[in-house]
């Protein structure tokens, strides 16, 4: 081999590893997901499939979806099961271990991986979130579970009757992360004392400064509601709505609320700063077009 030659397969060399690195940092923000209760990161039927559009859609995309557990079955059970304070303290360990995610990235949250994306965002400051895509998340919680997604009936109404009944015990706060964020108006006070996780998150008895401010470095939070939605209840939690406290029919919603009027959590700055958007779509829970999406939320939102 002479020299030439040499030069040349160097030269080679470092343009594949120059070109090959480039590939692989890819020209958009990478894309975290976290998947809703009764489903994985993974499954071919959902988030598999949506994270294979999204690497269609964005060619060189890095795109994690988060398993929360051991196993793809784990992080079903999990979702039911393990206490949204572990969740979010693994999640943060896992944005942590990946390189790719340093710089930033965009999140899109899946129901009530929505509510942990932005517990994630709020305590874990190695998770820079520039865009957070809520999609029917429950950010003022539940009061009703209609659905249980993989749980079978007789587990399900046995939920039901320890959310309907006794949520707010120590041991089921424990137990059943959608107790969690059960968030019962008829009994304001107790949700606000003894929710363990929604009521930390929204700074309903003590303001946790450190929530308000790191919900500031958001370029844009992104709330979408299913117009339709029959498995969230009520559907304006998605809005950060809810039932007006001491009853169960009126709404009302987040500009009513003291969360929005004292600015307990920065939403209203957030707002006020032109980044809290509140996008509606007609359909059931999760029910959306790829062209809806692609033009309300992709374009706006991924292609940074
Ligand atoms: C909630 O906590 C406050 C302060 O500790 C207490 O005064 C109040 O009685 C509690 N309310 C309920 C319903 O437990
Ligand atoms: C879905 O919701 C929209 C907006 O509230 C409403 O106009 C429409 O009739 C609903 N569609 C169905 C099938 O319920």
């Amino acid at each position: 081999m002479n020299g030439i030659t040499f030069k040349y397969l160097i030269l080679t060399l470092l343009f594949n590893i120059l070109s090959a690195n480039k590939v692989k940092d890819g020209n958009f923000t990478p894309i975290v997901m976290w998947h809703g209760m009764g489903d994985s990161c993974c499954f071919s039927f959902s988030l598999g499939a949506v994270k294979q559009k999204l690497e269609e859609l964005l060619p060189g995309v890095h795109v994690v979806s988060l398993r929360i557990g051991t196993s793809e079955v784990n992080d079903v059970e999990n979702g039911y099961f393990l206490h949204p304070d572990k969740q979010i303290n693994m999640a943060c360990n896992l944005i942590q271990a990946d390189p790719l995610l340093s710089d930033g990235f965009n999140a899109i949250g899946f129901s009530q991986g929505a509510q942990f994306l932005r517990g994630l965002l709020q305590r874990c400051p190695k998770a820079h979130i520039k865009n957070l895509i809520s999609l029917g998340g429950q950010h003022q919680g539940v009061y009703g579970l209609p659905n249980c997604g993989s749980l079978s009936h007789s587990i399900c109404d046995y939920i039901r009757r320890l959310l309907n009944h006794a949520a707010y015990l120590e041991w089921v706060q424990k137990a059943l992360v959608q107790a969690t964020y059960w968030h019962d108006p008829l009994h304001e006070q107790e949700y606000k004392n003894y929710s363990t996780f929604l009521s930390d998150i929204n700074n309903e008895i003590t303001i946790n400064t450190e929530y308000v401010q790191r919900l500031q470095t958001l370029d844009n939070f992104v709330l979408v509601k299913f117009d339709n939605d029959t498995i969230v209840e009520p559907r304006e939690t998605e809005w950060f709505g809810f039932y007006k406290p001491g009853q169960s029919s009126v709404i009302q919603n987040l500009k009513e609320s003291p969360i929005y009027t004292e600015d307990r959590l920065g939403l209203r700055k957030l707002d006020e700063d032109s980044k809290l958007h509140f996008l509606g779509v007609i359909g059931n829970h999760l029910q959306f077009e790829w062209g809806w999406f692609q033009e309300n939320i992709l374009d706006s939102y991924l292609k940074n």
